[in-house]
This record gives structure tokens, C-alpha cells and sequence, in this order.
């Protein structure tokens, strides 16, 4: 079993990163072999529109736009579960998260039939936010299993969705013009429910990257 653990957020040691890294140890604790991508290092954009992988003949499953994403992609595609983070930000995943998903799912589409891609990828999403649960599962939840459906249809695994709400942003809220939220309440949320969070991050990398 190999695992790819993708950040799309731009902070180290932050929610999103702490998340991923719980999802990874949980991945290694079911036996698979991981590895950790910080999307923010690389120099990448979404798909140009090359049409490359649509040519006929050409070989399929395959991003032919060469940069730092080409490469992530194939990893992608050789492994057996894919577990992406990211912040949410203006109410969306990051335009980087978006980039790899442009690029990742076009290059298997077909558009003549099934998708190109023919193995099983497991596919696990990592969203934290400001919002609360409810946000979460009021007004994301349709934008989320509308991306769950597309990975299920396109990867032929599992996909499945664990959210942080109600982050801690900034360690110290009292240097910041951020009135509208309560520091006590950030506070109490990180003692008491981000470990929780954490903890179904572990259990997601495990579920995903456990051999059936
Ligand atoms: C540009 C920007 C836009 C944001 N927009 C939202 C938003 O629409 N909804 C929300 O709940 N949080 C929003 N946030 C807050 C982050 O999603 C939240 O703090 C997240 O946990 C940060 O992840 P990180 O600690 O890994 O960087 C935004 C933050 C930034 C920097």
C-alpha cells in the first residue's frame, strides 16, 4: 500500500498540516508506505488546456504539462489512497487544491466513454476552517459530496471527508484586528475538540490505507 498525504494550505505546523500529519501516522500505523507533499513549495498552475492527454494515441492517465505538478500526479496515480488537505478559504478549498484537482481529473477523463483510469485510488479530503460544524454541515457539505461523488466516479475507491471547524487562526489574538471571534471559544475548541479532530484524521489514513 503506498499513501500520498498532499498539503494544499500554505502554513507548516498549522490546522490543515497537523491534520495531514496525523492522517499520514495513521496510514503508516495500517501498514502503508507514505509520503508527505507540500503543494506550496512547488511552481505549478492548473490545466493550460494543452489537450495532450486527449490526443489519440497518446498514452493515457497522464499529465503531459511539464512542471513540478506532473510529477505529483503520477504519484498519485501509481498509489493506492490519496489523502489531500486544505484551509478553506472564501468559502473553497485553496486555488492550489483546485490546480491538482483541475489536473488530476482531466487527465483520466475520457470524453468518449469511461474514464481512462482504470485501478482503485482511495481518495481522503482534509478541510479546516473558521466556521463552525454547523457551516460545515449546512453549506459545505453539498460542495463536498459533489468532490467525494466525482473521486468515487473517476477512482473507483473510497472517498471520504473529515473537517476542523472552529480553528485556532492565530495563536495570539489579541495582536490581531479580529473581533468577531470569541479567543475563548478558539481556545476551548483547540483543547477539546481539535484533538478530537486529530484523531479522526488518524482514523481516516487508516481506513483508506488499510489492504482489503
Ligand atoms: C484568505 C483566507 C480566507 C479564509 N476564508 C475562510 C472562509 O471563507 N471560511 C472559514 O471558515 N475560514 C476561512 N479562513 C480561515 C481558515 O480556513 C482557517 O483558519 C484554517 O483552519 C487555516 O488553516 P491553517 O491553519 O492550516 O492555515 C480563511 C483564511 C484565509 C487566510
Amino acid at each position: 500500500m503506498k499513501t500520498i498525504i498532499i498539503n494544499a494550505g500554505p502554513r507548516k505546523n498549522w490546522n490543515t498540516d497537523l491534520m495531514l500529519k496525523e492522517a499520514q501516522k495513521g496510514a503508516g500505523s495500517a501498514g502503508a508506505e507514505t509520503e508527505y507533499i507540500d503543494l506550496y513549495d512547488l511552481d505549478f498552475k492548473g490545466c493550460r488546456s494543452c489537450l495532450a492527454c486527449k490526443i489519440k494515441g497518446a498514452e493515457r492517465n497522464k499529465c503531459y504539462w511539464k512542471d513540478d505538478l506532473s510529477p505529483v500526479i503520477e504519484k498519485i496515480l501509481s498509489a493506492d489512497a490519496v489523502i489531500i488537505g486544505s484551509p478553506i478559504y472564501l468559502g473553497e478549498p485553496t486555488a492550489v487544491f483546485r490546480a491538482l484537482y483541475e489536473r488530476l481529473v482531466f487527465c483520466i477523463l475520457s470524453y468518449e466513454g469511461n474514464p481512462y483510469f482504470e485501478g482503485k485510488l482511495n481518495v481522503g479530503l482534509i478541510f479546516t476552517m473558521n466556521a463552525g460544524r454547523e457551516f460545515f454541515d449546512e453549506t459545505f457539505r453539498p460542495y463536498v459530496s459533489n468532490l467525494e461523488n466525482t473521486f468515487r466516479r473517476f477512482f473507483r475507491g473510497k472517498a471520504e471527508t473529515v473537517a476542523a471547524c472552529l480553528t485556532m487562526q492565530v495563536s495570539d489574538y489579541s495582536r490581531y484586528s479580529m473581533g468577531r471571534f470569541d479567543p475563548e471559544e478558539r481556545k476551548l475548541s483547540r483543547q477539546e475538540q481539535f484533538p478530537q479532530d486529530l484523531a479522526a484524521a488518524f482514523e481516516l489514513g487508516t481506513g483508506l490505507s488499510r489492504a482489503e
